[in-house]
């Protein structure tokens, strides 16, 4: 593999992305940006992956940006090289990503999880926003993506305290779509992807780009995408294949996946 930092494993239509840092406890620095930004791109383009798994370790998901890394750099130094900016790649992939979160999952890699489409997390799955400890702020979107999914009350809570939440509480405030033991959370996030990536390839593409469109705009405009898509699939050979499976009493073969 030519990544020093993540291990690429591809198993049928879907990949796992896992973060390898042990030592960092995944700590997200450049190097790990630029690996996993390059690896979801080329797994984006290649038609045989219907869904991607990002994973880190059962101790940390990972433990945010690489503050080492961060520590000596100037105003001038961030601004210049556009820091973290890559990141937002990963919002920009076609191909559903599903985040499989244990243990610590903080700041950017809080982030990182909430830049994925489904958010599963184990049992011992720990998110926060602790910043504003080490005299900063988010930096990968976490202020928006945060509140967004868990609204101001405990965006405002977690950004400004630096406390963290477990799992039990990101489910409950809508972070995460449900919670695992951790010993099945590998197995899960695979089967998750499965399920994913046996759906028609462009109809899953057109149905997250409708969900995503929520955070972009209007009520009447999203509906009005939505329902100009939604037009869109019956041109789709996915559309007839699905409905002809369900009136024959058969599993359906999409065609496009
Ligand atoms: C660099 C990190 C790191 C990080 C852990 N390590 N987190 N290195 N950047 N974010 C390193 C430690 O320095 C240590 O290496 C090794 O990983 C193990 O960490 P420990 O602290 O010894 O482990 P533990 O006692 O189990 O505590 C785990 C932890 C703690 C609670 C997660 O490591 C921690 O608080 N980490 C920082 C979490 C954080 O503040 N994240 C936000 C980062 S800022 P050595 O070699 O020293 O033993 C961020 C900002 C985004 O994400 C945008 C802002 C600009």
């Amino acid at each position: 593999q030519p990544y020093e930092t993540i291990l690429v494993e591809r198993t049928g239509r879907t990949a796992v992305l896992t973060l390898n840092r042990p030592k960092a406890l995944n700590a997200l620095n450049l190097q790990v940006m630029n690996e996993v930004v390059a690896a979801t791109a080329e797994l984006d383009r290649d038609p045989d992956i219907g869904c991607i798994v990002i994973t880190g370790s059962p101790k940390a998901f990972a433990a945010g940006a690489d503050i080492k890394e961060m520590r000596p750099q100037s105003y001038m130094d961030m601004y210049l090289s556009d820091w973290f900016t890559a990141w937002d790649r990963l919002g920009d992939l076609r191909t559903p990503t599903v985040a499989a979160v244990a243990g610590h999952a903080l700041g950017g890699g809080c982030e990182l999880a909430m830049l994925c489409d489904i958010l599963l997390a184990a049992d011992t799955a720990v998110f926060g926003q602790p910043e504003i400890k080490l005299g900063v702020i988010p930096g990968i979107g976490g202020s928006q993506r945060l509140t967004r999914a868990v609204g101001k009350a405990k965006a405002m809570d977690l950004c400004l305290t630096g406390r963290t939440m477990d799992a039990t509480e990101a489910e409950r405030a809508g972070l995460v779509s449900r919670i695992v033991p951790a010993a099945d959370l590998l197995t899960e996030a695979r089967a998750v992807a499965e399920k994913v990536a046996a759906m028609s390839a462009p109809v899953a593409m057109m149905a997250k780009e409708a969900v995503n469109r929520a955070f972009e705009t209007t009520l009447a405009e999203g509906v009005r995408f939505e329902r100009r898509l939604f037009h869109a699939v019956f041109a789709t050979e996915d559309q007839k294949e699905g409905m002809a499976a369900f009136v024959e009493k058969r599993g359906a073969e999409f065609r496009h996946r």
